[in-house]
């Protein structure tokens, strides 16, 4: 049998080879959702315009039913020769119908069917990853309470900074992810576009309706030139960038508590039943899935780089090249989900030490900046300020205490001004209770975000029961 993309102007059937070699049904199988999707709202159009009968058009709806259940059942049986999932429907549609089946391909290319297809299937794994990355945010904003009077060290180029509180560094992650949020929500807009009906490459002489076709989908606008509808990936590539983006966030965390999880930090105690064991040293806890969702986020952007490749220099309009985007998006997707899944399993599970943080908080003077604002307070330029907390943080370093530890002379040797006072910044947990600038890690407005983000998130009644 003639595969219906090889017309009569062949006359000798494919090398055997090349079917083999181009098929793409082994992976856009998972577009079939989509394909009979769009298959029915293209009927329902055609029948609209009377292209199609009532009766027609109701044959092809029903037996499209049947197909998907088949597809769903696993029924349904694929062959190279029919190369994609677009093909395998129509020709069991054909299969099924005769004559009103072969109706169906009328008006429509499978150029913008694939861009229709998968712009569909793009919205859908959009939504679920913003579902996720909320749950994730949610794992976050669940620590808050229970650790809200946790102090940990904040680092600069991995040396002891200041002191902030844990829901500080919570939250901070929240924002990231917010704005993945933000990004994929514009995202989506663009990706809710209709190419259905832009046909091979220069629209049809037929008298179709694309805006109803467009409406019928759920699309928010009908793309408005065939030759950029039938060749536009942009979609596929910005969505791919925002996962890249996704995946940056999540490897800084799971670099962080990598670290934090050492013997060395010992801040936190991961979940066990989401850490892994050695096959020859009995006492290690591995801290794998961490390593996984950081080392996963090179597939992330190589499949990035991989579609910038694709689609550069392809001269207008549908090119078989454009194939590959699938493969590289669908990967992209489950491996970004996989992780928001897990990330928030162990964010919910994970245990903070916090003996070993207080007793942490004893070196790296995390007070001395707090220390120069008090100065500065009491009307001493900063660099001056800058330069005496300076000498006083050099002075104990040498007798090996915390600042705290000075005695008001040795506070005032290096600064007359200096009175009892100077006790009330000094510490990590004093330091903290000092800050009040806007976004800083202030407890009034650390409470006041975690107040927030609990309501922009939907969490009602109590925070999450959490560990430790
Ligand atoms: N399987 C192809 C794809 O996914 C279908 C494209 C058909 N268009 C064409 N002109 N051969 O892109």
């Amino acid at each position: 049998m003639a595969t219906p993309s090889r017309s009569g102007v062949f006359g000798v059937a494919p090398d055997r080879r090349v079917e083999q070699f181009t098929e793409s049904i082994s992976f856009d199988h998972r577009l079939y959702a989509q394909d009979i999707a769009g298959s029915i709202a293209h009927s329902r159009m055609l029948a609209r315009v009377r292209i199609l009968t009532d009766d027609e058009q109701s044959q092809i709806e029903r037996a499209l039913g049947e197909i998907l259940a088949d597809i769903e059942s696993g029924r349904f049986e694929t062959r190279v020769e029919l190369e994609d999932i677009h093909m395998h429907i129509e020709q069991a549609l054909i299969n099924k119908l005769g004559d009103v089946g072969r109706k169906l391909h009328t008006g429509r290319s499978r150029n913008d069917q694939v861009s229709t297809d998968f712009r569909l299937w793009v919205r859908d794994a959009i939504d679920s990853i913003d579902d996720l990355l909320g749950k994730l945010q949610a794992a976050f904003v669940g620590r808050c309470e229970h650790d809200a009077d946790v102090i940990l060290p904040a680092y600069t180029h991995m040396q002891r900074a200041q002191p902030v509180l844990a829901p500080h560094y919570w939250l901070a992650y929240c924002e990231k992810f917010e704005r993945d949020r933000e990004r994929l929500r514009d995202c989506r807009r663009r990706v809710n576009t209709c190419t259905l009906g832009t046909a091979a490459v220069a629209g049809t002489s037929l008298p179709i309706d694309r805006a109803d076709v467009a409406s019928r989908l759920g699309f928010e606008r009908v793309a408005a030139n065939s030759l950029d509808a039938s060749s536009d990936r942009d979609f596929a590539l910005e969505t791919c960038f925002s996962l890249s983006l996704i995946a940056e966030h999540l490897s800084t965390w799971a670099e962080e508590w990598i670290l934090w999880s050492t013997a060395e930090f010992g801040f936190i105690q991961l979940p066990l039943d989401f850490c892994t064991g050695s096959s020859i040293m009995p006492q290690k806890i591995n801290p794998d899935v961490l390593e996984l969702i950081r080392g996963r986020t090179g597939r992330v952007i190589g499949h990035l780089m991989s579609l910038l490749v694709l689609v550069k220099g392809l001269p207008l309009a549908y090119n078989r090249d454009l194939q590959e985007d699938k493969p590289a998006v669908f990967d992209a997707v489950s491996v970004v989900q996989s992780c928001l899944d897990m990330a928030a399993a162990v964010v919910a599970g994970a245990k903070l030490n916090r003996k070993a943080i207080a007793a942490s908080l004893e070196r790296g003077y995390l007070d001395a900046t707090t220390l120069m604002e008090y100065l500065i307070q009491r009307r001493i330029p900063q660099r001056t300020a800058h330069h005496l907390v300076g000498q006083l943080v050099r002075h104990a370093m040498q007798r090996g205490v915390p600042l705290a530890d000075l005695s008001l002379d040795e506070m005032r040797e290096a600064c007359p001004e200096l009175d009892e006072g100077v006790y009330g910044v000094l510490g990590a947990a004093r330091a903290v209770e000092a800050f009040v600038s806007y976004g800083s890690t202030a407890p009034a407005e650390v409470a006041l975000r975690v107040a927030d983000w609990r309501s922009r998130l939907g969490m009602h009644g109590d925070a999450c029961p959490t560990p430790n």
